[in-house]
């Protein structure tokens, strides 16, 4: 896919697949668009998928599947115990990663549940590249502190660094040294790096990062969802890696860690969600949660179709054509919103296309929200569903304060081989578009806002009449268009 010139010189994202089944969408006109964001509180979570045209919420469990997937899922054995398709997928999971024990769970955060009620304890600590909001929330609800170690260019929004995910290798002497090793759970590496653009790490880095852990007795625990990405990135900007194929980045990446766990609605393109490690002792320990929070050992929560086509779907993601798809469109996506001016993160990575609010909208101050205003704006005139990555995301403290987030981001996901390209274009027309009618959006707070994880059920008001506004402006200028 990367290496297909046109002859013209355009720099086109060629699709390596065709479609073969599709889905009917529908683009409601603007003024019921208003009306479903209002009834949604201002939270594009909350919206109806029915009031949706291209919904950029997540990849997250819908990523297209391949037909390969598709039939695999007709042979599913779906007996409660011993089941031969666990086997299977223990024997993949074997094959690719190389790791001899298996704890299958619904999803990411499943797994999430399970390690840090196996290993996080009051007062302990948990260094990683940069949290997730789920992770977070696990570490934290069991006595544990994230410290975060992503190297400073990490944060910066417009940049050139092609490993925006890295760890700063001072930044993690400086925790062991404050701490002290017993004190840490164990180090996370976030693969893809979500909340920061999904943003990449070197092999060179995991492997600096992974042998000071090991001289210092840190378990090494990856978090391998969004490892497509990060291993295509890997491929294609690390130069002492061009040669070596994604099987073999993969392997190694699984040698630098002690234990490996995914959301498989990313990794694997289904839903659901895998542990696995060598050690048998921590393999013991995080398997008497299993029946408790999961399902038998053999199924763990999830539908044993969805079992076979994750033997499938991690089979694929070791091929660079099926990986490149992602990140080539949001590079597109990227690139074309740059000519137009639009503020956006870069190098573009991985997950989605990543617009930067606080460019975007400088009026607005994040305690009102700037990415959670443009998520709503945007769906007002386009029917694009986008999600907040931003205060809004953020949790507050025991004394009710809410920490401010470091980036204020709109997460634009690109769900794997599921838009075209004619589609992305109409993203970045509407995109454009709001960007030069930026002065007309303004803030949003909170009416109804949950403790926990607030940003999925939290229910928002404009604070003036400004959508009304951009409604008017909106038909001024599409007269009787969509
Ligand atoms: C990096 C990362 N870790 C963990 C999770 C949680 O996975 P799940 O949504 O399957 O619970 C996600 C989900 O988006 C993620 O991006």
């Amino acid at each position: 896919m990367s290496n297909i010139k046109f002859y013209y010189g355009e720099k086109v994202p060629l699709e390596m697949h065709k479609v073969r089944i599709v889905q009917k969408l529908n683009l409601v006109p603007i003024e019921r668009r208003l009306e479903a964001i209002t009834e949604a509180g201002n939270n594009t979570f909350l919206l109806k998928n029915r009031d949706v045209f291209l919904d950029m919420l997540t990849d997250s469990g819908v990523n297209a599947m391949s037909d390969q997937q598709l039939a695999a899922m007709m042979v599913a054995d779906d007996s409660y115990a011993g089941s031969e398709t666990f086997s299977r997928l223990e024997n993949k999971i074997t094959e690719i990663f190389g790791k001899k024990y298996f704890l299958p769970a619904h999803q990411g955060r499943a797994c999430e549940n399970i390690l840090s009620q196996a290993f996080v304890t009051p007062g302990s600590i948990v260094p990683m590249n940069y949290h997730f909001t789920t992770t977070k929330a696990h570490i934290v609800l069991n006595g544990g502190t994230v410290e975060e170690i992503v190297i400073d260019e990490g944060l910066n929004i417009d940049s050139a660094h092609p490993f925006k995910g890295n760890s700063d290798i001072e930044k993690l002497k400086a925790v062991i040294e404050k701490y002290g090793s017993e004190k840490i759970a164990f180090l996370r590496l976030e693969a893809g790096t979500n909340l920061i653009g999904g943003q990449p790490f070197s092999l060179e880095n995991m492997r600096e990062v992974s042998t000071i852990c090991r001289q210092n007795g840190i378990m090494v625990v990856l978090d391998a969802s969004l490892l497509a990405d990060n291993l295509y990135f890997i491929k294609v900007r690390e130069e002492k890696c061009e040669n070596m194929s994604i099987r073999e980045i993969t392997r190694e990446i699984s040698d630098l860690s002690d234990i490996i766990y995914f959301s498989a609605r990313k990794l694997g393109c289904v839903r659901g969600g895998v542990i696995c490690l060598d050690n048998e002792e921590w393999y013991q320990k995080m398997r008497e949660f299993l029946p408790l929070y999961e399902g038998f050992l053999t199924y763990g929560g999830m539908s044993v179709r969805e079992m076979e086509a994750m033997v499938v779907g991690l089979d694929e993601t070791m091929d660079e054509n099926m990986i490149s798809q992602g990140p080539l469109f949001i590079e597109y996506m990227a690139d074309e919103l740059k000519k137009k001016g639009v503020p956006v993160v870069t190098p573009a990575g991985g997950l989605g296309c990543h617009l930067n609010a606080m460019t975007f909208l400088p009026h607005i101050p994040q305690t009102q929200y700037p990415a959670g205003a443009l998520a709503a704006a945007l769906y007002i005139v386009s029917g694009i569903r986008g999600m907040e990555r931003g205060t809004m995301s953020e949790q507050r403290d025991e004394n009710g304060i809410e920490p401010l987030s470091d980036m204020e981001l709109l997460r634009l996901a690109m769900p794997r081989r599921v838009f075209t390209l004619s589609q992305v274009k109409y993203a970045v027309d509407r995109i454009g578009w709001l960007y030069e009618n930026r002065e007309l959006v303004d803030g949003l707070r909170f009416v109804e806002e949950p403790k926990v994880l607030r940003f999925f059920f939290g229910r928002l008001a404009p604070v003036s009449d400004w959508q009304s506004k951009l409604v008017a402006k909106f038909k001024s200028d599409f007269a009787d268009s969509l």
